[in-house]
């Protein structure tokens, strides 16, 4: 296996980035306990889709579904990383990775959401084992969108029985990989599940109502709250919580109150409505007042908001850029939607009239905007305003861009794009650093290219780039910068890493000086 994974060693000059051999002494100081890793989650890259027992997820009824994914393409084979995690902890490590981010499959653990799969855990138990035998921190994402499809015909995250299986299903990993697994978070973008899924229609299960979305919503956040709890009872040393993605969403005309109300909009019904559960113990009066016409309330049941609240350990945020909002639409909408000609609408229940406006920043190969800024401003109120009063540090946990990458005849990428991303939001996070914010580590989106979502393997964010007819693993040139980032605890200066061709036109966004 090892002998698939090649490395451009050779590129790194001795005492030098490898992306442009510039002096690593001058580079920003990383703080030695910051952590640096990278993520992936199970459906994007183990591929076995029926092996030892696994069962199908809303993710393989979905991408199988004429028209949903681009390309037709399934998580079939993926990265085939079910047979090649050795190889893929051996890469890790070459990276110099101190932790990974990764999801464990429900429906390979509990085929159909059902009775425990002890083969499915033995897979966990290998990657989980090899990881800590290599030095590297594994940081386990108990759900990253892989519903057991068997639940969804039972109504899926609509319900209130999937909580119960999802407690079952938690503590059955818990019961393998408690002893070696310290950071354990029960949902990844509880927004995507159930407003992509269930609201949007642009993600598994496919559904396109707003009030299916809410219900999804609260059913994700007692599902959390209810783990939390149990994982706790048996384990007080364990470093508990749960990953959001977030916006952050800036009025188009902060002079206009129209603006600025759908703006608001977005920021309640994106960002608030799981903080405020989590950190507060309400859903926030605004939101409700928004969405009161579509049954939010039914689902909450006495005692829900108090188990939803139930303290945590770690926030992972979730940042890739943020928005500027209008009441109106642009003329020239940026079009990061993906429908296969399926029937789609907002992902917003009660947002139809909140528009985002493209603001003339450099975009990535999915459009979505370079705004390293925004970053450094979620943090900074992320921490003052929620997880500071409750104690609790922060984590990047994913962050990543895709470009169109142009690989030499050795599958080599010199992505300084990409590079260029990594290091602008690294500085960003250490601004927040800078301001006071307890942001304790980074792990980039995603350590291989993969499957992403209804996108299939049309869009690469990986910093190794893998050849999907032969399953060859080749280091980006982003992913040497990576690894020197790691090893010097030395950060260089985004604009050290011009772009090449098929990068973008601009890689290091707002913060070129
Ligand atoms: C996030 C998902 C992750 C990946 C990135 C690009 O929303 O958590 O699986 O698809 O976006």
């Amino acid at each position: 296996m090892t002998a698939q994974t090649r490395t451009h060693q050779t590129l790194i000059t001795p005492g030098t980035t490898p992306a442009t051999n510039l002096p690593v002494a001058e580079g920003r100081p990383v703080p030695q306990d910051f952590l640096l890793g990278a993520a992936t989650a199970a459906f994007q890259i183990e591929g076995a889709r029926h092996e030892d027992g696994r069962t199908d997820s809303i993710w393989d009824t979905f991408s199988h579904t004429p028209g949903a994914v681009v390309d037709g393409d399934t998580g079939d084979v993926a990265c085939d990383h079910y047979h090649r995690y050795a190889a893929d902890v051996d890469l890790m490590r070459s990276l110099g990775l101190q932790s990974y981010r990764f999801s464990t499959s429900w429906g390979r653990i509990c085929p159909d959401g059902g009775p425990v799969n002890a083969k499915g855990l033995d897979f966990y138990e290998r990657l989980v084992d090899s990881l800590i035998e290599s030095g590297i921190a594994p940081w386990l994402t108990l759900y990253h969108w892989d519903l057991p499809q068997a639940l969804e015909d039972r109504g899926g995250w609509t319900s209130r029985e999937t909580v119960d299986r999802f407690v079952d299903y938690a503590l059955a990993v818990h019961d393998r990989l408690g002893d070696r697994v310290r950071t354990w978070t029960t949902l990844n973008e509880p927004f995507c599940s159930a407003f992509l899924g269930y609201t949007a229609g642009m993600h598994a299960p496919g559904r396109t109502s707003p009030a299916d979305g809410l219900a999804a919503a609260h059913h994700l956040l007692l599902g959390h709250g209810r783990v939390v709890q149990e994982l706790r009872a048996r384990d007080a040393s364990l470093e508990l919580g749960l990953t959001l993605n977030f916006t952050v969403a800036d009025p188009l005309d902060p002079s206009d109150p129209r603006d600025v109300d759908a703006a608001r909009r977005v920021d309640a019904q994106m960002n608030r409505i799981f903080l405020d559960p989590i950190f507060r113990g309400e859903y926030p009066a605004d939101l409700l007042e928004d969405v009161r016409h579509l049954g939010l309330t039914d689902h909450v049941m006495d005692g829900d908001l108090e188990v939803i609240s139930t303290p945590i350990d770690v926030l992972g945020v979730n940042y890739y850029n943020g928005e500027a909002i209008g009441h109106e639409p642009p003329a020239d909408a940026l079009d990061d939607s993906v429908n296969g000609g399926r029937t789609t609408r907002s992902p917003f229940p009660a947002a139809d009239d909140a528009h985002r406006h493209p603001r003339g920043l450099p975009v990535t190969a999915m459009d979505w905007e370079i705004q390293p800024e925004g970053l450094t401003r979620l943090l900074v109120r992320l921490h003052e305003e929620y997880a500071g009063p409750a104690g609790v540090a922060l984590h990047v946990t994913e962050n990543g861009a895709a470009f169109d990458d142009a690989p030499d005849e050795d599958g080599f990428v010199d992505d300084r794009g990409r590079t260029a991303y990594v290091r602008s939001h690294l500085g960003a996070i250490l601004d927040a650093v800078d301001a006071g914010v307890p942001v304790r580590g980074y792990f980039y989106w995603s350590l291989l290219d993969n499957f992403e979502w209804a996108w299939g393997y049309a869009k690469r964010f990986g910093i190794v780039r893998v050849d999907y007819d032969t399953q060859v693993r080749t280091p980006k040139a982003s992913a040497l910068d990576f690894a020197r980032i790691i090893s010097t605890r030395r950060l260089p200066s985004p604009w050290d890493a011009p772009a090449t061709s098929g990068d973008g036109d601009d890689p290091a966004g707002e913060s070129t000086p």
